[in-house]
């Protein structure tokens, strides 16, 4: 059998609910703060991520799928979302709108080519802001406000935000002597990728995966310590904003992130949840000032941040979070023969249009086979079509959680169910499909279950 890609999942079922769930928060949430929707296309340009993302980072050189198209173009699904924003905000000119800064969220599939664990994958969903535009440091201190928001609207209780800087051109390239300087004398001691990033790319080091315990690396110098001061009042500044946003925050000058375009605040926001593990990184992001130009659009300040669907519904469940999904269903229609079988059809679907879950019967199963069915929907009321109710215009309802039966006339159908469902209990009828199971033998006793008198 042909199975899917390593590293990648399918997504249905109850898993699928939590997932749309968790994205109508991110909606909405996204609908507060202002931020409008992108979409743009999965694959770009090879170029577009070698040189946005940066030649010698570990997601270019190890971890992009790369193709070359029918055309002979070559191509890249992208890895991450920035770089394919900025394309389009250059190549739509979205520069010269009144409307400064743009900011935009998006929600789609990255590809990495990682080792897949859990929380790990190469297929990642990412959900994500940017803001392009504006420099204002009130606008690093909201980004993170906005993650932090959704990340506790859907119920993560210890959130931890840890941020540090890079600083500006001047200081990042202060601090590039300051890093070749003290990791030459022992290079050799490190991997030999890491000996090429030396002179190259030595921020870089910084974040390779084979040193990353390596004393060496630990020890470092930090960002932090090398930062002209309109970096560091420009730093202080973000800070001041998150606190009065009420952001806790932790500065971690161990922080570099590792993707190139990164000048100023870089942060990362962890979920302090049992068994997480080292995937504990929900979201992360920072300022990308120089992007957008060396991307070959005007010079624009930008920030923004990214975060893996996937490893956000782990956490949930990790910390067993309950997700209001609802997985009920308002009215099963039940029939026996073909001419109840068109009106239940005829049924479901006025009703559908007004504005109820309902559902019916599809695979010829018996009579008792639908009840069964109707109870692993969930279905809040149940009908039985039968001929003789429907020649008088009547229907025979029953309420699923007081076991209720009565015949109602049609043309009051959508009234009653309106009536109903406003005061349905919803958790008394989970209690009531304990005994519904497969292996139910609710006909054969007299179990509590309703259908037990069909
Ligand atoms: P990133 O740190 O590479 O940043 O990824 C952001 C988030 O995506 C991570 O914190 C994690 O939740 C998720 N993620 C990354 N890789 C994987 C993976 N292999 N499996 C599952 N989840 C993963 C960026 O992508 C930047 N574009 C963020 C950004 C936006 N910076 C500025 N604007």
């Amino acid at each position: 059998m042909v199975q899917r890609p390593k590293g990648c999942s399918d997504l249905y079922g109850e898993e699928a609910k939590i997932w749309k769930y968790v994205e109508s928060v991110i909606d909405a949430t996204m609908e507060k703060y202002n931020y409008t929707y992108i979409r743009t296309p999965i694959f770009e340009s090879r170029d577009l991520f070698h040189r946005g993302i940066g030649d010698s980072t570990d997601i270019v050189t190890k971890e992009t799928y790369d193709f070359v198209d029918r055309g002979g173009r070559e191509m890249t699904l992208r890895p991450e979302g920035t770089a394919g924003v900025v394309r389009s905000y250059i190549e739509n000119k979205l520069y010269g709108d009144a409307n400064q800064p743009v900011k935009v969220y998006y929600n789609g599939t990255m590809y990495r080519y990682e080792r897949p664990q859990s929380g790990r994958d190469r297929e990642l969903t990412q959900f994500g802001v940017e803001v392009l535009g504006s420099d204002d440091p009130l606008t690093d201190a909201e980004v993170i406000s906005l993650a932090v928001n959704i990340y506790q609207l859907l119920g993560l209780k210890e959130i931890k935000v840890n941020i540090n800087t890079l600083g500006d051109n001047e200081s990042r390239e202060m601090y590039r002597k300051c890093l070749i300087e003290y990791f030459q004398p022992c290079i050799h001691e490190l991997c030999e990728d890491c000996q090429n990033r030396l002179l190259k790319n030595p921020l870089r080091i910084l974040d390779c995966k084979v040193d990353c315990d390596n004393e060496m690396l630990k020890n470092a110098p930090k960002t932090i310590d090398h930062l002209n001061q309109v970096s560091a009042d420009r730093f202080e500044k973000v800070k001041e904003y998150l606190d009065i946003l009420q952001i806790p925050y932790e500065v971690n000058p161990k922080i570099v992130r590792g993707l190139d375009y990164y000048h100023h605040t870089v942060f990362e926001i962890e979920a302090k949840v049992d068994g997480f593990g080292a995937n504990n990184v929900l979201g992360a992001g920072g300022r990308y000032n120089g992007l957008c130009h060396q991307l070959g659009g005007p010079n624009t300040p930008c920030v923004g941040f990214a975060s893996g669907i996937g490893r956000l519904v782990l956490a949930l469940k990790k910390e067993k979070v309950s997700i209001p999904v609802s997985s009920s269903i308002d009215l099963f229609l039940l029939y026996v023969n073909e001419e109840e079988k068109k009106y239940a059809a005829y049924l479901t679907q006025e009703l559908r249009m007004a504005g109820f879950i309902v559902d019916t019967e599809y695979t010829s199963r018996s009579l008792k086979g639908q009840f069964k069915q109707a109870d692993r929907l969930k279905a809040k009321f149940i009908a039985v079509l039968n001929h003789q109710d429907l020649d008088q215009n009547e229907i025979r309802i029953k309420n699923n959680q007081t076991k209720e039966e009565e015949i109602i006339s049609l043309d009051a159908l959508i009234y009653y169910l309106d009536e109903k469902l406003a005061s349905y209990d919803i958790d008394s009828l989970s209690e009531n499909h304990d005994c519904c199971q497969d292996d139910c033998s609710c006909h054969d006793h007299e179990c509590s279950c309703w259908h037990s008198k069909d």
